[in-house]
C-alpha cells in the first residue's frame, strides 16, 4: 500500500470530491505535503481524518467543532489508536447528547414534542396551555433537553 496518496487517490478512496478535500485543507482539517512539482501528497492516515470529518458533519457537528477535535491529534506523526481513543472519550458526552436528540426526534415525531404549537390533538393532553413553556424555549419533550 502506498504510504502517500495523491488528491485523486484520496478522493477516490474516501468518496469525497477533490474540491472538498482542498477546502478541508484550507480549513486546517487535513494537511498535505508538496512534491518538487508542487503536487499535493497526503499521508495514508488522512483517510481516517476525512472519514471522521464526514461522519461528524453528517450528525450535524460544525467544522469548527471538528477542527478543534482534530487539533487534539498529533500532527508530527500518525495518530495511534490511543490518540483516537482520547479524542473519542472527550467527544462522548457531545455525541451522547446528539444521539439522545436524534432518538427523541425519531421516537416523538408523531406525538407532542412540547414546542408550544398546540397543533396536535395530543397536545391538549401532553401540553395543556403550553405548560412546557415553563421549562424554557424549544421542544421540551424531546430527550436530551
Ligand atoms: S407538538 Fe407542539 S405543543 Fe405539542
Amino acid at each position: 500500500m502506498d504510504p502517500e496518496l495523491t488528491i485523486g487517490a484520496l478522493s477516490a478512496r474516501s468518496g469525497v470530491a477533490s474540491s472538498a478535500l482542498r477546502f478541508y485543507e484550507a480549513r486546517g482539517l487535513i494537511q498535505a505535503t508538496r512534491t518538487t512539482a508542487g503536487q499535493r501528497r497526503y499521508p495514508r492516515s488522512t483517510l481516517r481524518r476525512v472519514a471522521f470529518v464526514r461522519v461528524a458533519q453528517q450528525v450535524g457537528l460544525s467544522l469548527t467543532e471538528i477542527r478543534q477535535a482534530l487539533a487534539s491529534l498529533p500532527e508530527s506523526r500518525t495518530p495511534t489508536a490511543e490518540d483516537w481513543r482520547m479524542l473519542a472519550t472527550s467527544w462522548r458526552p457531545r455525541l451522547d447528547r446528539r444521539i439522545a436528540l436524534l432518538q427523541g426526534l425519531r421516537d416523538r415525531l408523531d406525538t407532542c414534542i412540547g414546542c408550544g404549537c398546540l397543533s396536535l390533538g395530543l397536545c391538549q393532553l401532553a401540553n395543556p396551555d403550553d405548560v412546557a413553556a415553563h421549562r424554557g424555549p424549544g421542544p421540551q419533550y424531546i430527550a436530551g433537553r
